[in-house]
């Protein structure tokens, strides 16, 4: 793990790398993309948990004694659809307790606005909630900061955001607005091409996982 600049975390575990290399391929058949970008899921959001908050306490082992910790964050897990949705599925096998409010965005293909179809939130979130957004792609950034705004306006100040690629555009819209959101990503790219798309990335995450 490297921090590239001020808040980002780019996981440069080869383990990760290799399996992005392999979901990058356009010639990845559908299952191969699924089954590697569900283990990159794992690396990316085992890291991004990194930091989580535990207190001690003792365990009883056949042998005696042994120190040890819980885990004591009130974990929420919001996965953008479409493409978030393997993100949160390795997410919640580490956590099958946490809460999940899934948030529909679309991105207006023409105008590269995020449109917002579905979103259930509570009404209101203990303000000590970790909220990781999760969204395999961060391209100009508008979804990111569409899920991001949901949980600040319930008064969250905690809140990462999960991705496998991320352009340096997209880092500095999220950036701009929400200076202290982690965001985890395993490559920060080139740039953006003129249809919004990041370049290299590896195309439209969404459709390689469910379709067109
Ligand atoms: C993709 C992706 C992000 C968004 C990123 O979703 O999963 O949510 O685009 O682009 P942005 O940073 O420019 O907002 P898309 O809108 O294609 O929806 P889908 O996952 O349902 O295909
Ligand atoms: N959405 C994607 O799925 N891929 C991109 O490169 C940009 C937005």
């Amino acid at each position: 793990m490297i921090a590239a600049m001020t808040n980002v975390q780019v996981c440069t575990h080869p383990l990760t790398q290799h399996l992005l290399t392999r979901i990058r391929d356009y010639q990845s058949p559908s299952g191969d993309f699924r089954r590697h970008a569900g283990q990159m899921s794992r690396f990316l959001v085992y890291e991004a948990m990194r930091d989580l908050s535990t207190r001690a306490a003792g365990v009883e082992t056949p042998m005696g004694l042994a120190a040890g910790v819980v885990l004591t964050d009130y974990i929420v897990l919001a996965p953008v659809l479409r493409a978030g949705l393997v993100l949160c599925e390795a997410a919640q096998e580490l956590f099958p307790n946490a809460r999940i409010y899934h948030i529909g965005l679309r991105r207006d293909e023409t105008t590269l606005q995020a449109i917002s179809y579905y979103a259930r939130l509570p009404e209101s979130l203990p303000a000590e909630s970790r909220v990781f957004i999760l969204d395999p792609m961060l391209a100009t950034g508008g979804s990111a900061t569409a899920a991001i705004s949901l949980f600040a306006e319930h008064g969250v100040s905690t809140i990462h955001l999960v991705s496998f690629v991320a352009s340096p555009e997209g880092i500095k819209h999220v950036h701009s607005q929400f200076p202290e959101v982690m965001i985890t990503t395993g490559a920060i790219d080139d740039c953006l091409n003129d249809n919004g798309y990041i370049v290299p990335g590896l195309g439209d995450a969404g459709d390689r996982l469910f379709g067109t």
